[in-house]
């Protein structure tokens, strides 16, 4: 009813909107006075967390896109090998698990069945499975040695966005408790990691406070039939999900690509007039991301491509290739997607919502699928 959705025009739009408190709240509680992590539900021993040697995060959809962007994390703050996979190809490729493997399960519901098999085949091997989920009592939290709960409260509309954000928020949580644990960063680089998560919500609210050009421009482009997007390091995943919400709900060809892969295939579909966003690195992140997704900017730009920039506010370099620029505020450079997504969210809900389409129930859907 209108009622439940609180004055929004969907669930969708409304979920959009509450993702600052999806991400505030999956982060309350999980700090001591100390400003120390403390997860109460991480039921696995020390000495078994101190010993494993390879983690295999498990999930299907929108979840195993905030696995993709958890790995980047948990590798560069635990050093442990870090796999990301589909549930379903996961358990029948007679994947090498065993008692120092650790399984993360990343699901919305609790109950997508793919991902349970997943977490019930690695468990045959002994492996230890932590779940991420945003549903109490559901079945992949219990049947896991240890569960983090997202906090994102009920997820209405089959398109996932605030449990999305909060699932890459717990696993951040989750590499930075293994990095506690087993030694591998400083006290102080933890808290000032812990401090920049803080401060994302209130940067998301901005980004949400102004979300009216993206709107604009998702209604303008109504009859689009084929989007590309762009994305890098952490910024890959984020470009393969903008691309899944416009699939899901907008029915429309898109594919996300590896910016650094562009030349390897994906530039021969750039023509005149082709919609193409890229999520562009923080220019103050390390590596020289940041110039070599502005040159890939202007490659598909000579080629005719309509650019539509996701950056950060005062990238000045990316100006003169943008058609379109969306600023999005200033943040470490793993913490970027919490913030690069949401416009995608919402291009593609008001894209779809101008087409007629209803956003919530797209068709073909469902919001957990409880079959393999
Ligand atoms: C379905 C939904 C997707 C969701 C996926 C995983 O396919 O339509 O939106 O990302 O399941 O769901 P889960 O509940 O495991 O996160």
């Amino acid at each position: 009813t209108a009622a439940e959705k609180g004055g929004y025009d969907s669930f969708m739009e409304k979920e959009i909107h509450e993702q600052p408190a999806a991400v505030r709240d999956t982060l309350m509680g999980r700090l001591d006075e100390n400003g120390n992590l403390t997860l109460d539900d991480m039921k696995i021993d020390d000495a078994i967390l101190r010993s494993i040697d390879k983690i295999i995060v498990v999930a299907c959809g929108t979840a195993a896109y905030a696995g993709q962007v958890a790995r980047y994390a948990i590798e560069h703050w635990c050093r442990i090998p870090t796999e990301v996979e589909l549930a379903h190809e996961f358990r029948y490729r007679d994947p090498i698990v065993n008692e120092k493997t650790l399984v993360v399960s990343l699901s919305q519901s609790g109950e997508t069945m793919d991902t349970l098999m997943a977490v019930r085949h690695a468990q045959e091997q002994g492996a230890k499975v932590v779940s991420i989920c945003n549903t109490n009592g559901s079945t992949l939290p219990r049947e896991s040695d240890a569960v983090l709960y997202t906090h994102a409260g009920p997820e209405i509309a089959v398109a996932s966005t605030k449990a999305f954000l909060s699932q890459i928020t717990a696993a951040y949580l989750l590499g930075l408790y293994l990095a506690q644990l087993r030694g591998n960063m400083f006290k102080d680089e933890i808290k000032t990691i812990l401090a920049e998560l803080q401060e994302m919500p209130e940067k998301i609210q901005k980004l949400i406070d102004n979300e009216q050009q993206v709107k604009d421009l998702g209604t303008s482009m109504k009859d689009a039939d084929s989007v590309l997007f762009l994305g890098r390091h952490v910024g890959f995943p984020v470009a393969l999900e903008g691309a899944l919400k416009l699939k899901e709900i907008a029915y429309i060809h898109a594919e996300g690509f590896a910016a650094g892969e562009l030349k390897h295939g994906p530039i021969a579909l750039i023509e005149e007039g082709q919609p193409v966003f890229i999520v562009v690195p923080s220019p103050n992140g390390r590596d020289s991301l940041h110039s070599k997704v502005v040159s890939n900017i202007q490659e598909v730009r000579a080629r005719g491509a309509v650019t539509i920039v996701i950056a950060e506010e005062g990238d000045e370099a990316v100006k003169a290739y943008s058609d379109h620029l969306i600023t999005i505020p200033a943040s470490p450079s793993l913490l970027q997607p919490l913030l690069s997504t949401v416009p995608l969210q919402v291009f593609a809900c008001a894209l779809a919502a101008a087409k007629g389409y209803d956003v919530d129930q797209p068709r073909n859907l469902a919001k957990s699928v409880t079959v393999e």
